[in-house]
């Protein structure tokens, strides 16, 4: 049975019909034809496709398309302004934190809703606002660098 979604995408009304078993990480990229979130392992355990839904980080391969009828969606899509990168994002250029950048879509998700709670997140912050994000090329310092360099560009201390 198909029904129809009414969301708030990246500011914009978005209303798309989908199937009662569609994912919502599969009605961004299939249906919606948004493609920079990331599907990898779709089980919920590497973050890939790390979104903010209704403000707060979460995995979008385990999470149903019809959960967002009404909800405030941010994907990395959403995030630069025009031909501007978010802090966060060009943090990650700026100190390396990108390889393969199949992890980056949702760190930078993951990060981005990080900092919009706390413009100065400690140690423990970091590692628990990241847990559920896996990268398999970095080694995770440089990612933790480009957040520290977000948090201080963002918060005018760099
Ligand atoms: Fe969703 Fe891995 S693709 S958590
Ligand atoms: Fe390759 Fe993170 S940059 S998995």
């Amino acid at each position: 049975m198909s029904f129809t979604i009414n969301a708030t995408i990246n500011d914009k009304k978005v209303s798309a019909s989908t199937e009662a078993s569609t994912s919502l990480l599969e009605f961004l990229r299939d249906t919606l034809e948004m493609k920079g979130t990331k599907l990898c392992c779709n089980t919920g355990e590497c973050g890939a496709c790390t979104i903010i839904f209704n403000g707060k980080p979460i995995n979008s391969c385990v999470t149903l398309a019809a959960d967002a009828d009404g909800a405030t969606i941010t994907t990395i899509e959403g995030l630069a302004d025009g031909a501007n990168l978010h802090a966060v994002q060009q943090a990650f250029i700026d100190t390396g934190a990108v390889q393969c950048g199949y992890c980056t879509p949702g760190y930078i998700m993951s990060v981005a809703a990080l900092l919009d709670r706390t413009a100065k997140p400690t140690a423990e912050d970091i590692e628990e606002a990241v847990s559920g994000n896996i990268c398999r090329c970095t080694g995770y310092a440089k990612i933790v660098d480009a957040i520290h360099l977000a948090a201080d560009r963002l918060s005018g201390r760099a």
